[in-house]
This record gives C-alpha cells, structure tokens and sequence, in this order.
C-alpha cells in the first residue's frame, strides 16, 4: 500500500483519538467520544493488516474471534461495581500485548526460535549484529527493553490489583526491602536493558529484564491496600499507554505511538487528579509507601452513646420544611442499585420547591467518575451534579444532606485527626450542613477501615438499611405528606 495514504489514514485515526478523548470529559458527548476513537482503532487496524504483505490472516481472525467473544461476555456481565477490576484486568493485557509484540520483535530481528526456556539460557551466542549499528540500532533495542520492562511490570501490578479489587487477594505483602528493595529491583533491570542494548545477542539480559520486571510489578503493587488502590489503576492504565507507544517506535507503527502516548499522558492526568483528591503525593505512590493504617483509632469510643438513628417517615418530615438539600452518594448507593430510587426522591422534593443538588466526591465509589455514571444512567441532569470544590462552600446554607452509602469522603477525620492514614484527603464538609442523614446498613467502616465521627454528631441521624428500600421509603412518606 502507498505510504502516503498508510500515513494519511494513521493521521486521521489520531484526530479521531483526540477528539474522542476531548467527547469523553464531558457526560453529553462520552459515547460519540468513545464511537469515534473506536472509528479511529478500527482504521488504523485494517490499514496496518492491509499494509502488511506476509501477514498470515487465519490467525489474525482466530484472535479477534476468540478475544472478541471473551472481551463481549465479560463486556456484558460485569457489574458497574466490578469496573475497577475490569479495567485493571484490561490494563495488565494492554501491558502483556506490549510485552509480547516487543520479544517478538526482538527474536525475530535476532532470527532466534527459541522453542523453549532452556533454549533460551542456553543460546548465548546469537549473532547480534541483525539490529544493525549506530544510532538507529541502539533506539530500536532501546525501545525493545523498555517496552518489555514497562510491559511486564503492568502485567503482573495490574494482576495484583485485580486479585485485591476482586478480594482474591486480602492482605498486604511487600519485598522486605520496601521501597528501597523496589527501587533496587528497578536498578538491576535498567541494568539489564543497558546490558542487553550493548550485547543484543546476550539473551540472559532478556531473560533477566523480563524476570525482574515481572517481580517488580508484584512486589510494588502488593504492598498496597486501602484508600490508594484507584492512583494505583490509574497508574498502571498509564504504563500501559507507554508500554504501547514503545512497541511503536519497536515496530515503527505511527499511530500505536500516538494511541499509546495518548493514554500515558491521559493515564498520567488522571493519576495526578487521585493524588489530589486522595491527598497522596506521586513519589509515595510510585515507590510503594502507602497508607498502611496509621494510629488505631477505636470506633466505639468514637459512636458509644453518642448515635441518634431515625426512621425514614421522620426524615420526610425533616424534608417537608426544607429549603435546600443536598445529596451525596457513595459506594453504597452503587451496591444498592439506588440511583433510580435517589431521582425519584430529588424530583418529589423538586416539586415541592427544593433547591436539589449533588455532591460529587472524585473518589466517591470505586472507580473515577462512578457517582456520575450511575446519576446519568438514571437521567439526573448533568447541571445538578456539582463537583467537590464548588458544592463544599454552599454546605453551611444547606438544610439538609442527604450522605447515601457514603462514608470516606465524608470522614471529619481527614481534616482533624492528624495521625489518621486519610489525614489530608480532602473532603466533602457535609458535617457544615444544618441537619444530615446518612443513609447506610451499619456503623460498619467504608473503603478505609476507619470509623466516621459524622456519624456521632448532635446534628446527624443514622437511617439504617438497604439504601434504596431507606430512599424510596422517604420519597413515599413525602409524597404522602
Ligand atoms: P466507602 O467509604 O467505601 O463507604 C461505603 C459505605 O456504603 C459503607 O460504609 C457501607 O456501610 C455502605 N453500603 C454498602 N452497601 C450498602 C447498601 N446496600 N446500602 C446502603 N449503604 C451501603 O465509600 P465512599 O464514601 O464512596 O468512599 C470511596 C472510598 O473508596 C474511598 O476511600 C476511596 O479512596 C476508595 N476508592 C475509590 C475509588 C475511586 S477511583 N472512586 C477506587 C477504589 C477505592 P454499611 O456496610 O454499614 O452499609
């Protein structure tokens, strides 16, 4: 095929992503933005098949075949609460393909089989001259060791992450080195891409970059629990963007450096926008010290005899004569499918002549933008939905807020208690508001472990129960008054 209309089509196919990503920042515009960045793979994957003259078809078709139906089953099966996982798991295969395009690239250059491991050890003496000399020689190996390192390490972190996300994984490990050991293990496998750009044709290099990256990416990923786990997917996400703009430069494919850069850099922006909203710096994050516990804080000292609970007949009535209410979900509202149930609650107040709005926390749930998702699919208007840094001032004027399965982002104890691990987390100063409901099972602790003061101030009460039985209860006993 002409180079030019290859080229050509791979601009086009960047414009796509770009656009696309620019439709995804905003709610109205997410799914033509998504549309038009599948538009832009889908060009660039037939013109690249289409430019290629030796390529065998018949696997080709046998893998988006089978990855086609595996990727829908799980598409269409996976609960709103797994996407944290989901995505994770999607992350670890973007960084495995990376891993994988750059080996093959690399043995085929060198012109090596290896049919098994042993081989692999054993052939020390491959002819390396096959990449060639001088500078573009050294970029492409360059390219090929970084590429399997960055590819191997979000491999086997986002792994990690899902077996935690999916609780497969409960406890915490670590290298006994900590962070030092981390970045030990980081030293001896640039080491080892150093050692392989000089002499390709020293295959235990290889061998060693990919063991150690692999390992890497357990040991900084294990470590971590709590609250820190979404700056972690975020992360990854981004690794593996730059995973895959490497193996383009490794296979000279334009538009995978595009797509790939896109989503490192993406990848990084969001990471940055967690660290903020979860108070925790980059460094902590990429060197493995995360909050492990902190002081152990005594939740019955904390609630004993200090919690009043209701009914949620008495919270309508509360309702009745309010002027303003907000509404602030969390996970629970998620677990609860309440959505729905919460919209109807906003209109019956809205019809009555509350001022409604929401609260939206940027952690809030599991996964970025959770809360917004779940309140678009139940029709709340976008305008209502008012970010954390806008709603926080308007708390003091507020009658009543209404905290649905939320807990961390609400927590007190980010702001005051210093030795807490969420100290400095910024909040949603819900404890400001004239009277607050929280809507919730049990005094149980939310994503942190930690036990909420909120709940044990002299202007909150507790409804206890499933969120969205509580919240349609409310809407009944509203309508009804
Ligand atoms: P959490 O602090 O996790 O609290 C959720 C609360 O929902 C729980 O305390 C639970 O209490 C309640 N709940 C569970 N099921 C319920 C149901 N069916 N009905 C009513 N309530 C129910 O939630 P949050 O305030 O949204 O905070 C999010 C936390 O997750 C933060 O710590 C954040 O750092 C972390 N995190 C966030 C993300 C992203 S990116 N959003 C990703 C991973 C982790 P009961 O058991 O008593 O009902």
């Amino acid at each position: 095929m002409n180079p030019n209309i290859v080229n050509f089509v791979y601009l086009i196919a960047g414009i796509l992503f770009i656009l696309g990503i620019k439709g995804l920042t905003k709610p109205k515009t997410a799914v033509r933005g998504n549309m038009l960045s599948a538009l832009g793979m889908l060009l660039a994957v037939v013109v690249t098949l289409l430019n290629i003259n030796t390529v065998d078809y018949s696997y080709i078709v046998a893998g988006v075949v089978v990855g086609g139906i595996v990727g829908s089953i799980m598409a269409l099966r996976i609960q709103m609460t797994s996407m944290p996982q989901m995505v994770a798991l999607l992350n670890g295969f973007g960084g495995g393909a990376s891993l994988t395009i750059a080996l093959a690239e690399y043995f085929t250059v060198l012109g090596v089989a290896p049919q098994s491991f042993a081989d692999l050890v054993t052939s020390l003496a491959v002819d390396s001259s096959a990449f060639g000399v001088g500078v573009e020689g050294t970029i492409a190996l360059v390219a090929i060791g970084l590429t399997v390192l960055i590819g191997a390490v979000t491999l086997t972190g986002s792994l990690v992450a899902f077996s935690k996300l999916q609780e497969l994984m409960k406890k915490s490990y670590g290298l006994p080195g900590g962070p030092i050991g981390n970045g030990l293990f980081l030293v001896a496998a640039l080491a080892a891409v150093v050692c392989m750009v000089i002499n390709p044709g020293n295959l235990v290099a290889m061998v060693t970059i990919v063991a150690l990256a692999l390992l890497l990416g357990l040991f900084l990923v294990m470590p971590i629990g709590g609250a820190d786990m979404p700056v972690v997917i975020a992360l990854l996400n981004s690794y593996s963007g730059i995973a895959a703009a490497l193996a383009g430069f490794v296979l000279g494919n334009t538009v995978l450096i595009i797509a790939g850069s896109l989503v490192g850099t993406s990848g990084l922006i969001l990471t940055q926008i967690m660290c903020v909203a979860m108070n925790r710096s980059l460094a902590n994050v990429l060197f493995g010290k995360m909050a492990a516990g902190g002081e152990k804080i005594d939740a019955d000292e904390i609630y004993a005899g200090k919690v009043t609970s209701a009914q949620p007949e008495e919270v309508a009535m509360m309702l009745e004569v309010a002027k303003r209410v907000v509404i602030v979900p969390g996970y629970g509202m998620a677990m609860a499918q309440a959505q729905h149930a919460v919209r109807e609650l906003a209109d019956a107040m809205e019809a009555r002549g509350i001022e409604v709005e929401y609260g939206i926390h940027p952690v809030a749930g599991r996964m970025p933008g959770h809360m917004n998702v779940l309140l678009a699919e139940a029709e709340v208007p976008y305008d209502n939905l008012v970010e954390m840094d806008r709603i926080n001032p308007t708390f003091e004027d507020t009658d009543v807020v209404i905290v649905i399965g939320a807990n961390d982002v609400t927590n007190p104890m980010a702001r005051e208690a210093e030795g807490s691990p969420i100290y400095g987390m910024p909040i949603l100063n819900v404890d400001k508001a004239k009277n607050v409901v929280v809507i919730k099972r049990s005094l149980s602790p939310g994503f942190a472990g930690l036990p909420n003061p909120l709940f044990a101030m002299d202007h909150t009460l507790m409804v206890y129960g499933d969120g969205k039985k509580a919240v349609v209860e409310m809407t009944t006993a509203l309508n009804q008054a």
